[in-house]
């Protein structure tokens, strides 16, 4: 059986997507799941396009052992030697050289010949090889490229010791057929093509990344680019769990195996939407909350009798807990760390102790603490962990003929306490105001979505924010059985992220 190589880009072209925002250390965490995962090569990010970027990337490569660690370039110098100084300390780096292909671009955007493209492509490359044995080349907008020049600029590359050559579907354009008759017509037209991977990376503005992918490996490409939950620049990029559950699901048909430990797929989407603040659709393949919940009764009824009638997977497969024990107000300490662990959390102690407690206080309001409201008080608890300022008290009036009023407490940097109250438009805006009034960053908010965890009048009510400071966005989230208070909580998780990258970039 031949091998799929994943290789994830979340962390670069997902990060792309608008809002996503993630900082050094969101991006770290990502990366040890997408390892734990069985991801063979992470692309950690772009080093030459923000000192953010390049400091995310560096402590990615120093950490990750297993997987490889890509950095993107541009195909200049510049870049190429900003790239290998992120990536030099990984156990396995690869750097990522692109360049546009097409005469769209060339004509367009770079004003040059094919000529002078696919010289600079092999030049690039060649640096590259220098300080790396594991080069990627990236013929940009290669689907709207003539495959004739494509042949050439891959026959160049591989010359110069590209080990990976890859071909994006950077718009979103191709068909399923069409795309595979390019990977096909590579893989028959470039005389050295033996000496290198060739790799897909499909967009998919047209909702057809995920199939284009399958098409092209089905015809002989042996590297798959993706991201988790589809995030990405624009309509985003294909769905890394689509596809490897496709592959699994349909082996019968692909006869293609790879490194994917699938059961740890559900915690990796949920980490990656808790920090970019991507919500997954509910009828979201894979991963979606409706993905394997049957509704129809004849549907339900299949399903009681054996599973296989109405599901081609089974849930357990993807990491998605099995929810047959309920929590509650009785439930110890014992019964409440099994339980973490059947959820792939491991707590220190200090952690545990401040989760057990949020837990015992969430079963006196709410009758049975299900499985979803356990990620959400562990969350909760991470995003604490790592607070500049902490919200210590809460209180607002309200109501018809009320002017909304808030007063907050909060215990400062330096451990101080400071309060301070105000009015506002209503609850939120006080609370907002209140805080404001504190910790004095100017900003503004873009986005406030409020869900519930689970079903029933006594849910968690989760609140993701997105404010903008400075032309960055940053988002928050906060968790509660009252929404005043996981607003507030949302509020100085964005604070605080913003707070976090203004110290960094003092430092
Ligand atoms: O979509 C694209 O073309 C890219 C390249 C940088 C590989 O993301
Ligand atoms: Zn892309």
């Amino acid at each position: 059986m031949d091998k799929i190589i994943f290789f994830d880009t979340t962390l670069r072209d997902g990060e792309q997507a608008a809002g996503a925002g993630l900082n050094a250390q969101d991006k770290l965490e990502i990366a040890r799941q997408l390892e734990r995962l069985g991801i063979d090569v992470i692309e950690a990010g772009f080093p030459i396009s923000s000192p953010g970027d390049f400091e995310a990337v560096e402590l990615i490569a120093r950490e990750i052992k297993k997987s490889c660690v890509c950095a993107l370039s541009h195909a200049n110098a510049e870049a190429v030697d900003r790239a290998w100084e992120a990536i030099k300390k990984a156990k396995r780096p690869r750097i990522h050289i692109f360049l546009s292909a097409s005469d769209i671009h060339l004509l367009y955007q770079l004003k040059k010949s094919r000529e002078e493209i696919l010289e600079s492509a092999r030049e690039m490359v060649a640096r590259a090889k220098k300080y790396c044995d594991d080069v990627e080349f990236s013929p940009m907008d290669a689907t709207r490229t003539e495959p004739a020049y494509i042949y050439r600029i891959a026959e160049a590359v591989i010359k110069a010791g590209a080990t990976t050559l890859n071909i994006p579907d950077t718009v979103g354009y191709a068909t399923p057929h069409e795309y595979g008759d390019l990977i096909e017509g590579i893989l028959k037209n470039v005389p050295n093509i033996g000496k290198t991977v060739v790799s897909v990376h499909c967009h998919d503005d047209l909702g057809l990344a995920v199939a284009n992918s399958l098409e092209a490996v089905r015809r002989g490409a042996r590297q798959v680019e993706a991201t988790i939950n589809g995030i990405g620049e624009r309509a985003g990029n294909a769905s890394l769990e689509e596809i490897v559950m496709a592959l699994k699901t349909r082996s019968d048909f692909y006869n293609l195996s790879t490194n994917i430990d699938t059961t740890q797929i559900y915690k990796t989407s949920r980490l990656v939407s808790e920090l970019t603040g991507f919500a997954v659709q509910p009828n979201k393949a894979i991963i979606g909350a409706n993905a394997f919940r049957h509704q129809s009764g004849i549907h339900q009824d299949g399903i009681i009798k054996k599973a296989i009638t109405y599901e081609i997977m089974d849930p357990k497969s993807v990491g998605i807990p099995a929810s047959s024990l309920v929590l509650g107000k009785v439930s110890g300490r014992h019964a409440f760390k099994e339980r973490l662990a059947e959820l792939g959390y491991v707590l220190d102690d200090e952690s545990f102790k401040h989760a057990f407690q949020a837990f015992k206080e969430l079963a006196d309001k709410k009758r049975e603490v299900a499985d979803r409201d356990i990620e959400s008080l562990i969350a909760e608890e991470l995003r604490t962990a790592s607070e500049v300022y902490h919200l210590d008290h809460i209180e607002v009036s309200c109501g018809n003929h009320n002017i909304p009023t808030a007063t907050v407490r909060l215990i400062s940097p330096s451990g101080q306490t400071v309060a301070d109250a105000a009015l506002g438009t209503g609850p939120v805006d006080a609370v907002y105001e209140a805080i404001n009034r504190i910790v004095k960053v100017p900003n503004k908010l873009t986005e406030f979505t409020v869900k519930s965890v689970t079903e029933g009048i006594d849910a968690i009510g989760e609140v993701l924010i997105r404010i903008e400071s400075n032309g960055a966005s940053y988002t928050g989230r906060g968790a509660d059985t009252d929404i005043i208070v996981a607003s507030a909580k949302a509020y100085m998780n964005a604070l605080n992220r913003l707070l976090a990258v203004r110290k960094a970039k003092k430092d």
